[in-house]
């Protein structure tokens, strides 16, 4: 399976914050917000992961990711001239993605929680239809909701609804076999002129091919497009990360955990950023594995 983060946008309600950088390369406390999409992909094994941005900030990326090598990944990189919505993701990743399924995730999305691994499984071992994760949320206005039936079988995606007949929001994190790229090609742009997922999203349920994983209160889905929702997940973060005395959403821990990297290179990375306590957590990490 290939992965692809979608990691552009304006920012435009981050102004002035990211007048002169891109969203997603902002700290959500001690690591760039880009992380914490790439280490759910790696989460669910997921090692050939295509970055998506602007032609302004791609090479910030690739000068931030590179090849891949400190996490045992493989990165490659395009360019999204506008931001013309999530679907264009699969426009633009064709030959990436070849004849294998994708998993999308948007680059400012963060995901915690005990059972997100099983979780993650569960989508990537179905073959065949898509699986998107809903989060109850008080604001269901501001997403795709998802209207589900008494046994969690999906009835209607609507984009931003004016009355949400649900609290299920849609997150940004989307598993899709091989059809997903005929699918999205045949999108046409919506009245807000972008190509909408929720029209790849709403395909799958005509064939009776959609499948809606929900994310209970176990889980947490944080967004962070706005001053105040970053400023939170980054004391979300903090907190955790404290009181836990482990690191959210570290690559190069996954990396170790899932055998993508050797035990050298995950002390070698952490001597590279010795001066954090980032980088004290991987050499920890490292001398327990000893
Ligand atoms: P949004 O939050 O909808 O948009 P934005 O990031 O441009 O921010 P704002 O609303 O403040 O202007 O985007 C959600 C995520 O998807 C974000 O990670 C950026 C990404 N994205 C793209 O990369 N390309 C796109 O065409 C769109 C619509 C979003």
């Amino acid at each position: 399976m290939k992965g692809i983060v979608l990691a552009g946008g304006s920012g435009s309600r981050l102004h002035p914050a990211t007048l002169a950088m891109n969203k997603q390369l902002l700290p959500v406390y001690d690591k760039p917000m880009i992380y914490y999409p790439v280490s759910v992909l790696m989460l669910a094994g997921i090692r050939d992961i295509l970055i998506i941005s602007t032609p302004d900030h791609l090479d910030d990326y690739v000068r931030l990711l590179g090849s891949g090598a400190q996490f045992g990944v493989d990165f490659s990189y395009a360019v999204q001239e506008r931001p013309e919505g999530l679907a264009q993701a699969f426009v633009i990743g064709r030959d990436f993605v070849g004849s294998d399924d994708v998993a999308l995730i948007l680059g400012d999305n963060i995901f915690f929680g005990a059972g997100l691994v099983s979780l993650l499984d569960r989508a990537s071992a179905r073959r065949r239809g898509a699986t998107i994760f809903a989060y109850a949320v008080e604001d269901a206005e501001r997403y795709g909701v998802v209207s589900l039936t008494g046994e969690g079988k999906p009835l209607r995606i609507v984009e931003k609804p004016q009355a949400p007949q649900s609290p299920w929001a849609v997150t940004g994190l989307y598993f899709y076999d091989n059809r997903v790229l005929d699918i999205a090609a045949a999108v046409k742009p919506s009245a807000r002129g972008e190509l909408e997922i929720t029209d790849v999203n709403n395909a799958y349920l005509a064939l009776s091919e959609l499948h809606v994983e929900c994310m209970s209160r176990g889980y947490t889905w944080l967004d962070t497009g706005t001053h105040d929702s970053l400023l939170e997940a980054g004391e979300f973060v903090r907190t955790i990360q404290k009181r836990q005395g482990q690191l959210v959403a570290s690559p190069e821990e996954i990396a170790f955990a899932k055998g993508f990297i050797s035990r050298d290179q995950l002390h070698e990375r952490g001597a590279e950023l010795a001066k954090t306590a980032y980088g004290r957590s991987l050499l920890a990490l490292a001398a327990e594995a000893r």
